[in-house]
């Protein structure tokens, strides 16, 4: 299926710019042609040769310059792409595009093309938040233009965080392959298509008053990257989501609640499903009874203790249906320790078929980071995964969800 998509990366100016070549790898990994434009900025951070020499071909930087112009020309660029991709985009390139400007060879193939754009964006979180950059977002959205990111965490600049990085190069071809409605795996087609599948992922709160509550440690990647790997090979995903930071991700429908009765009310409104994943981190109490009004100090220094019951577990009382079963049951298992032995007594206690078994001891770095090393754990025994990104995690755990269910269910 070699050159069936083609894809026009546009390269701007940011130190996120060393990641296009992974993004390059990456398309190029799942048969999509890639030809590349650089803005000058970006070939302070990374070369073209460098770029061209995983695009497999020239790479063009000059509006101006007759070699370019002549070989292919800036139409013809604009015009021979399913889907343009600016990555890293700053905070100037966007602010071209929102006004329409064509100064270099990026931004006026950018105002020429007819077909779809996808932006990852990428600066220094106070650029980002400034109101012009919002208002062009803005504009741009309005103009059709799709968005993957910014996402939150370390800046380049030391000591420097928030909302301003570049999503991870495997969201974006993720994202790119759904705007191409292309299959994400090498081999794969959308294995899953006809498929219904319910993710959990995030959290839950559960409230002690109108401002304070219980909950856990959880940002979401993990489930959110399973409920767009399974989208992305065909399956119709209703993703349930406690409160995370990150955004919702694309073809996939989302319902946001708060605590584990919502969040169990959700599942069980999604169902009927082949597929479940429970990757949430699902708080396993609440507080028995939650103040109507905010909780005051009264001076004397003392404390009500807090009185608390147990949640319903949903991974459990989804196992436990008798109609309602999905055909293929996923939950996770985070463990300080004894991995494995936990995960198989959480496989059977649970009603689960497959368990992922995660390490979330301090300084693994799992919950929050964007790695994660789990092993599968079931009937036929444990495999063990080595350490990926946790969009790694999801592809491969879609493609395993698609492998049995053609054996489980055909
Ligand atoms: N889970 C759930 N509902 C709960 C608690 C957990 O659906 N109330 C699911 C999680 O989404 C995960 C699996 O059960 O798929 C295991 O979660 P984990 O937190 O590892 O285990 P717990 O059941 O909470 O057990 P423990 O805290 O004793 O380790």
């Amino acid at each position: 299926m070699s050159g069936e998509h083609r894809v026009l990366l546009v390269i701007s100016g940011g130190i996120a710019a060393y990641k296009s070549l992974e993004l390059v790898r990456r398309l190029r990994e799942r048969g999509v042609a890639v030809r590349a434009i650089m803005t000058r900025g970006a070939q302070a951070f990374v070369t073209p040769l460098a770029v061209g020499a995983l695009t497999g071909g020239r790479v063009f930087t000059d509006l101006f310059d007759r070699e370019d112009e002549q070989d292919v020309g800036h139409i013809r660029l604009a015009r021979e792409a399913d889907l343009v991709i600016v990555a890293p985009a700053t905070a100037d390139i966007m602010a071209k595009m929102a006004g329409g400007h064509a100064d270099d060879l990026a931004t006026a193939v950018l105002l020429a093309t007819r077909s779809p754009v996808l932006v990852a964006p990428a600066m220094n979180p106070a650029m980002w938040a400034h109101p012009a950059t919002q208002r062009n977002v803005a504009m741009l959205a309005e103009d059709g233009v799709h968005f993957i990111g910014p996402v939150p965490g370390e800046m380049a600049e030391t000591g420097e965080a928030g909302l301003g990085r570049m999503a991870e190069p495997l969201d974006i071809v993720v994202a790119a392959l759904h705007r191409l409605d292309a299959p994400s795996l090498p081999g794969g087609g959308r294995r899953l298509a006809g498929r219904r599948a319910v993710v959990t992922s995030g959290p839950t709160v559960e409230a002690v008053d109108p401002v304070r509550y219980l909950a856990n440690r959880s940002s979401g990647k993990q489930g959110h990257a399973i409920a767009a790997a399974l989208a992305a090979e065909g399956a119709a995903v209703t993703l349930v989501s406690g409160p995370v930071g990150i955004p919702d991700p694309p073809g996939v429908a989302v319902v946001h609640v708060e605590s584990a009765r919502e969040m169990l009310a959700a599942v069980e409104a999604a169902l009927p499903a082949d597929i479940a994943v429970m990757a949430a981190a699902v708080a396993d109490w609440r507080p028995a009874k939650p103040a109507r009004g905010k909780i005051k100090k009264d001076g004397s220094g003392k404390v009500e203790p807090l009185q608390l019951i147990e949640n319903p577990d949903i991974l459990a009382t989804i196992g436990r249906h008798r109609t309602l079963r999905p055909a293929l049951l996923v939950g996770f298992a985070a463990e300080t320790s004894d991995l494995i032995r936990n995960a198989r007594a959480k496989l059977k206690a649970k009603g689960a078929d497959w368990i992922l078994a995660n390490d979330v001891s301090e300084g693994s770095g799992v919950m929050g980071g964007d790695d994660n090393t789990v092993s599968l754990i079931s009937a036929a025994g444990v495999d063990a995964w080595p350490t990926m990104t946790k969009v790694e995690v999801a592809a491969r755990l879609a493609d395993r969800i698609a492998e049995a269910l053609t054996e489980v269910v055909e």
